[in-house]
């Protein structure tokens, strides 16, 4: 495993590839995403033992509500099932420190879902081992154009001036306030590229891929992401 010191404070992942892991299979596509929670679900727990600090999933993005309804809906049902079982499995949760965020426009879902959304957040507010961030309705763009809207009344209101506006003012107005940057991005399914997924936050992040379609992905290739990431030199600009 890898040495403590070289673990990533916040791993960003983009859990892609559960539409081709269906067809390869000749299920419907909802399968996939049945799988890919299941997976989810694994990876969570794995990052959360070996001692992650926030790890952020992209599950809904501003953009997947062009699929067919059908599709939305079976994710959104999962979403569901998600939620319920959170509810059951809360001991097991609390025991491993999960602290559990949603980034995203949560004005956008359904009602019912966001109610439970709320119920979780506040319920794991003071946990502090993991933080889960998933990341529902969520688009990178989306989150930023939020920030300046923000500072912006504030610069109308008279509460800061122009000048005042840096970067830290802008992590300050993301869904992710308060939380580390993103130093790994794991993509998988053989796509290498961002989706507008943390677009802010991700601005030094590492990269790693696999042609691993996210059903099947396991503990291992995430281990094996973590090991890749530990052997990278990060410079930030520097040398
Ligand atoms: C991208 O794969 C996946 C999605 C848009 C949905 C991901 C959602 C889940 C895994 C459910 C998550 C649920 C919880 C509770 C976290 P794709 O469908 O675009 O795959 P393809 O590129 O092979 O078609």
């Amino acid at each position: 495993m890898t040495d403590a010191e070289k673990l990533p404070s916040h791993v960003g992942i983009i859990m892609d590839g559960n539409g081709r892991w269906a067809r390869q299979k000749g299920l419907e596509r909802s399968e996939g995403h049945k799988q890919g929670a299941e997976v989810f679900r694994d990876i969570c727990t794995h990052a959360a033992d070996i001692g992650i600090k926030y790890v952020t999933f992209y599950a809904f993005s501003t953009e997947n509500w062009k699929r067919p309804q059908a599709e939305v809906s079976s994710i959104m049902d999962i979403f569901r099932t998600f939620l319920k079982e959170a509810e059951d499995r809360q001991q097991e949760n609390e025991e491993r420190g999960l602290r559990f965020r949603f980034i995203g426009d949560i004005g956008g879902i359904p009602e019912d879902i966001a109610v439970r959304v709320n119920a979780l957040e506040e319920r794991s507010s003071d946990k502090t081992k993991t933080t889960v961030n998933l990341a529902v309705n969520y688009g990178g763009r989306d989150e930023i154009v939020r920030a300046v809207r923000r500072i912006a009344e504030m610069v109308k209101k008279g509460e800061a001036e122009p000048s005042d506006i840096d970067g830290a003012m802008i992590s300050g107005g993301l869904f992710t306030a308060g939380q580390p940057d993103a130093d790994l991005i794991i993509r998988p399914s053989g796509e290498q590229r961002l989706s507008n997924f943390l677009i802010w936050q991700s601005a030094y992040a590492e990269f790693w891929y696999s042609d691993v379609l996210w059903p099947d992905f396991t503990k291992d290739d995430f281990d094996k992401a973590l090991e890749a990431y530990a052997a990278r030199s990060r410079r930030f600009g520097g040398i």
